[in-house]
């Protein structure tokens, strides 16, 4: 699932494709039509699908849409890589502990929007981001993984979010193999 420019998305096809992660991209949902996910999903070649969140009469009616999406494709996990949209009890209900997020902060600081803008005006030393599970609050759930990044003198939001997005496309792979291998040890 991917709202914008879809850097986190490509990162997953990549450890994917280059054996980091043993998995596949089976779809992207989109709910911004043309955004740089959507690009990015055609140039890779993974089937992509957009649910624009504007022609669903709320949030539940869009859940509704992407649960019956992913059961479609038969997924075994979804990753919000950058999904603006706040979810609800029904999608989060619909994969327990199969659902992962990224988030630009270190958990839980710095939850919601601007989290990377938050960071800076608390004047943080650490930044960082952290890989979740989903649970019903906003950027809360069991955390998989996490990076900090320092802060650096005359850092703006631009020049942290940069860094902060390199380690966002280390660890997501990795929560993505956590969630699998904490699935599958649950399961017995
Ligand atoms: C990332 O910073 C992620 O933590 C946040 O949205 C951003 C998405 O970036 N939830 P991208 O679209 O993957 O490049």
């Amino acid at each position: 699932m991917a709202s914008g420019h879809g850097s986190n998305f490509e990162a997953l096809v990549a450890a994917c494709r280059d054996g980091r992660l043993a998995a596949e991209v089976e779809l992207l949902v989109v709910n911004n039509e043309g955004c740089g996910a959507e690009e990015r999903a055609r140039r890779l070649g993974v089937p992509c699908r957009l649910l624009d969140h504007r022609r669903f009469d709320g949030r539940e009616a869009l859940d509704r849409a992407l649960i019956a999406a992913f059961r479609q494709a038969a997924v075994d996990l979804v990753v919000m890589a950058g999904w603006m949209r706040i979810v609800t009890p029904l999608l989060i209900e619909a994969f327990p502990g199969r659902l992962v997020n990224i988030h630009p902060s270190l958990l839980p600081s710095f939850r919601g929007v601007d989290a990377i803008g938050q960071a800076l005006a608390a004047g943080v030393t650490l930044a960082g981001c952290t890989a979740h599970l989903v649970a019903p609050e906003v950027d809360a759930g069991p955390i998989l993984v996490q990076a900090a990044v320092p802060v650096l003198a005359g850092d703006d939001v631009d020049s942290l979010a940069e860094r902060i997005h390199r380690q966002e496309h280390r660890i997501l792979p990795l929560a993505v193999q956590l969630a699998a291998e904490r699935l599958r040890d649950s399961q017995g």
